[in-house]
């Protein structure tokens, strides 16, 4: 997935002489789209430190005012800025916020939010040079299709849940800072199939919490040991079962422009464990 998001992103950010060569243009954003604590915030942060550009981080649910006309003037803030700022990577999070199919945004409101959103993508009447956005939903089918079109959000990465390799990193970054006795990652890492980053996350945080209880009973403090490890595993249930049957639908009855072509790869694999 790094190595994608080099290519569709951050390669041709890099290198405007090429860009120029080739005659491709930065025009429209990139997707990133997969179930729900897998990463994609935490990879639009890394990002921005690979890049060494401007980084504007927004959640979209953050630009949705309750006033009319207020999340028009939001939208149009932000890209003010980040144009202020280019070049800068605009991070737009949660994008089905405001993305939503326009048929299911019944409020009006919403609506004219959409077509700003539009606008400012299109950069009609201003320049969006040196703007290149960057957005995130873990529910793309229900993004407003128009958002999608060529020169819009016009390119999708699959964010996926870790496999075994990026499971015991990640289990070995949130150890990495508490005390912790003879932890067998590789064993853990295997056992843990299925699981998303952020259930990783709150398996250690469980194990760590045992071993402060008890701490904090006996008055020593102690290690955490494989033993808490595994009494947490017992209470941790993967996160994504309930995106997992969304996206079997979606991959099964709603592919039919094969846009979804990567994601029905992974739901074969995912129902063949
Ligand atoms: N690649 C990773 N390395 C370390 N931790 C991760 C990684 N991916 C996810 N996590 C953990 O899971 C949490 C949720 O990830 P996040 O990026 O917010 O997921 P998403 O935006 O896809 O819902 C992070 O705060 C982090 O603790
Ligand atoms: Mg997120």
């Amino acid at each position: 997935m790094k190595k994608r998001l080099e290519a569709s992103f951050l390669a041709p950010l890099r290198n405007p002489e090429l860009r120029q060569l080739y005659g491709k243009s930065l025009r429209g954003g990139l997707l990133l789209y997969g179930p729900p604590g897998c990463g994609k915030t935490y990879l639009a942060r890394a990002v921005a430190g690979e890049l060494g550009a401007a980084f504007l981080h927004v959640s979209l649910a953050d630009v949705l005012d309750m006033y009319i006309g207020q999340s028009e003037r939001n939208v149009a803030e932000l890209f003010r800025q980040a144009r202020d700022s280019a070049p800068c990577v605009l991070f737009l999070d949660e994008l089905d916020a405001i993305g939503q199919k326009r048929s299911l945004t019944r409020n009006s409101g919403m609506r004219t939010t959409v077509n700003q959103l539009l606008t400012e993508l299109d950069g009609i009447g201003s320049d969006n040079d040196g703007v290149f956005v960057l957005a995130a939903t873990n529910h793309p089918w229900d993004v407003d299709p128009a958002l999608r079109r060529p020169g819009r959000l016009d390119r999708t990465l699959l964010v996926l849940p870790p496999d075994r390799t990026a499971r015991e990193a990640i289990l070995r970054s949130h150890f990495a800072k508490r005390p912790v006795e003879r932890i067998d990652l590789a064993g853990l890492a295997k056992r843990t199939d299925g699981l998303s980053g952020a259930d990783l996350a709150h398996l250690v945080d469980s194990a760590a919490e045992i071993a402060l209880m008890e701490s904090v009973r006996t008055g020593s403090a102690r290690m955490i040991t494989m033993a808490d490890v595994q009494t947490a595993l017992r209470d941790v249930r993967p996160s994504i079962g309930p995106w997992i049957e969304t996206a079997r639908n979606v991959a099964l009855y709603a592919n039919e422009s094969g846009e979804y072509d990567e994601l029905a790869k992974f739901i074969r694999k995912h129902g063949r464990r």
